[in-house]
């Protein structure tokens, strides 16, 4: 078959993102609205959105930052903590302002203090949300010390998403930001019911990459890239067109200095370039015809959304984006996600 030159599909959805808040949405909201039409929004700002007024006043602020003629369409979730409320996560979706909960365990990654130190402790709130059909968004990753950063992820699916599974028959879950062949293993093994997200980075580079000629904070986020055999088990899964992987980028600013610094944080920023590297892998796995599912299709039937009407166009040319964007006001700028290899996929 000869290599397409452009590939038109349904526009696309971002089922997992980063948004911030104040000068930080302002400058990378507008990205992410270029690419997709609706976008599933992070709730860890601080402090966390666990309230459904500061839900509505948040998208407000996001849509307010997004120019209007790109009808983007944010999609609020609710920050659990131990104190979840199951009135309140019932009314927020009553009212259509959540769609879904994410779970952080306590400390896992940016912004999780606030989040759950033990399952038992919102079993009632996702009893609310099993029946009222809202999915859990899980961060997962074990908080363990002990536990090596590596096998976090896996040791998680053991340790506390199967049991949850089974104690929550009914509730709806996506595995987010899945990057071990476990994670793989584990959403092909659950039923419907459970779904991944896979970022292009992960699909991308794998864990050599962040020590390559030296430490590469630009590339560190969590769950951290692992060996090449669970990246090689993401291309398989996002590539295949089965219907319980979809698109979800983590797109996650940080201010360069506070990434090229001694303790940097975790997180990518590379909604400029998403579509871009998730055609890139499509291509270079000669599966170019799976790229609607995963981007388009897949999310959206999960979510029991429609799928958008809109087609885009990629095109085979060299990836065109910026190196950073500038945050205004603070005299500081994010870093953009640039694969190592090249992208030959543009709009
Ligand atoms: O790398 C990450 N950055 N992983 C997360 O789970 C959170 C995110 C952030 O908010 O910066
Ligand atoms: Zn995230």
């Amino acid at each position: 078959m000869p290599i397409p030159t452009s590939i038109t599909i349904r526009r696309p959805d971002d089922w997992h993102v980063h948004l911030r808040d104040g000068p930080m949405l302002n400058a990378c909201a507008v990205h992410t609205a270029r690419q997709f039409a609706r976008a599933i929004i992070m709730p860890n700002l601080v402090p966390p959105v666990t309230k459904v007024v500061e839900a509505a006043s948040y998208r407000e602020r996001i849509r307010r930052a997004v120019p209007a003629e790109l009808e983007f369409e944010p999609l609020m979730t609710c920050y659990l903590t131990d104190d979840a409320d199951p009135a309140e996560l019932l009314r927020g979706k009553q009212e259509g302002v959540w769609v879904a909960a994410k779970l952080y365990p306590a400390h896992a990654t940016t912004n999780s203090a606030h989040g759950v130190t033990s399952m038992d402790r919102i079993a009632r709130g996702l009893e609310a949300m099993e029946k009222a059909g809202m999915p859990l968004l899980v961060h997962g990753e074990v908080t363990d010390a002990e536990v090596d950063i590596f096998d976090r992820e896996a040791v998680f699916l053991d340790k506390v998403l199967a049991p949850l599974l089974k104690r929550h028959p009914g509730l709806k879950i996506v595995l987010e930001h899945v990057t071990t062949k476990e994670g793989v293993a584990f959403v092909e093994a659950s039923g419907p019911r459970v779904g991944g997200t896979i970022t292009p980075h992960h699909l991308s580079y794998n864990r050599n990459a962040l020590f390559k000629g030296g430490i590469r904070p630009h590339l560190y986020c969590l769950p951290i890239a692992k060996s090449e055999e669970h990246r090689r088990a993401l291309r398989r899964a996002a590539t295949s067109g089965a219907e319980r992987f979809f698109l979800g980028t983590d797109t996650a600013p940080h201010t360069a200095d506070t990434k090229e610094c001694a303790c940097g944080c975790a997180g990518i920023f590379n909604a400029p370039v998403a579509m871009q590297v998730y055609a890139q892998v499509f291509a270079e796995e000669d599966a170019l015809d799976c790229l609607e599912a995963f981007a388009s299709l897949n999310g959206p039937r999960f979510y029991g959304l429609a799928p958008n009407e809109e087609r885009i166009t990629m095109r085979a040319a060299p990836l065109q984006a910026p190196e950073r964007i500038d945050v205004p006001g603070g005299n500081k700028s994010v870093v953009v996600f640039h694969p190592d290899t090249p992208v030959g996929w543009s709009f």
